[in-house]
């Protein structure tokens, strides 16, 4: 895919830390597990802009997870050891793509694209099929386009 030519234009958002700072790339990765979630400040998907970046083999993904829960709206955090999105308000489950692992939620994480410059992580919309499968859910149009 075409990233967004710069940060914050064409629809693209630098991710911030808690502190509203763009996070560096080089420092989150050192920080961060092989495998792992990191919660920031990414675009609005769902009316919410809590996004995950996606870390895979030391590595940020193509995508980041958009970390509002579609059942009723919680920020769902990422629960290392069991290596799942576990929504602390009704039990949903969401495995480390953000697709269905359990309900009541009825539908998966909504995902952004992701692509690092200039050692910053920049989000923009994910417009394409939904590449993940799960028992309930399977390469469906997006639900968050807009
Ligand atoms: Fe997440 Fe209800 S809001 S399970």
């Amino acid at each position: 895919f075409l990233p967004p030519s710069s940060s914050g234009g064409g629809g693209g958002a630098t991710a911030k830390d808690r502190a509203g700072k763009d996070i560096a790339v080089d420092k989150l990765l050192a920080d961060s597990a092989p495998i792992d979630r990191v919660i920031s400040l990414g675009i609005d998907v769902n009316g919410g802009d809590a996004t995950y970046i996606v870390i895979n083999d030391k590595q940020i993904a193509n995508y980041g997870i958009n970390a509002v829960c579609t059942h009723l709206g919680c920020v769902v955090p990422w629960d290392t050891g069991a290596q799942l999105f576990k929504c602390p308000c009704h039990g949903s489950q969401y495995n480390a793509d953000g697709s269905l692992h359990r309900g009541p939620a009825p539908m998966p994480l909504a995902l952004v694209k992701a692509a690092v410059q200039d050692n910053h992580v920049v989000f923009s919309p994910w417009t394409e099929q939904d590449f993940r499968c799960s028992d309930l859910w399977c390469n469906k149009d997006p639900y968050w386009k807009k």
